[in-house]
């Protein structure tokens, strides 16, 4: 399992980091009712965890996009397989999502969801990537870490559609050992 990965956030830390996040979160909406909307598959794991450290009234919407394909090389368009949401108008929504990368997927949401006319809406990423290209800039309210620009799996993330179950985030040293 770990051949050819590199652990570089370990499961106590992000654990810890995820506490620290409910505690921001919660200091942001006090005691309104929040929408969180996270962003399949890569951000299950993360929604999981963080939402149960939210000791408020929140409920729970995905969305399901698809742009890297399982593979390390980006894809220009993303791909919407189109769930159901719950009602959006006039409620406070966050976006729970893996990572910040070219910011393609993160500008897609947050233009689906301000399309709803929510009351506010912020963004929550786990990892926001240094030194990447963006092609788009939206701005992020609540990081969790931020990694140099290398590919990772773990915690929800996926080298073509594995590793997603990792309970920790690792780098992904040499590709070809994954196949
Ligand atoms: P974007 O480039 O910011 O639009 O990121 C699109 C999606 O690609 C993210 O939501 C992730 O699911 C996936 N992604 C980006 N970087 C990585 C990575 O390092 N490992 C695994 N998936 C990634
Ligand atoms: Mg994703």
């Amino acid at each position: 399992m770990m051949k050819g990965l590199r652990v570089c956030i370990d499961e106590q830390t992000l654990q810890a980091r995820i506490v620290e996040l409910a505690q921001e979160i919660r200091t942001t909406y006090g005691d309104e009712p929040l929408v969180l909307i996270s962003v399949l598959k890569g951000a299950f794991v993360f929604m999981a965890d963080l939402m149960r450290m939210l000791d408020m009234d929140v409920q729970a919407g995905f969305l399901c996009l698809s742009s890297y394909r399982g593979e390390m090389n980006r894809q220009d368009r993303i791909r919407d397989f189109e769930l159901p949401l719950p009602e959006l108008g006039g409620r406070h929504v966050l976006i729970v999502e893996d990572i910040f990368d070219s910011g393609a997927s993160l500008e897609y949401t947050i233009q689906k969801m301000e399309a709803r006319s929510p009351a506010s809406l912020r963004v929550c990423v786990l990892l926001e990537k240094e030194g990447v290209e963006r092609v788009a800039n939206p701005p992020v309210d609540f990081v969790g870490f931020h990694i140099p620009n290398e590919f990772v799996v773990g915690y929800g993330l996926d080298y073509k559609e594995r590793y997603r179950q990792l309970p920790f985030i690792a780098v992904v040293d040499d590709p070809s050992v994954l196949e």
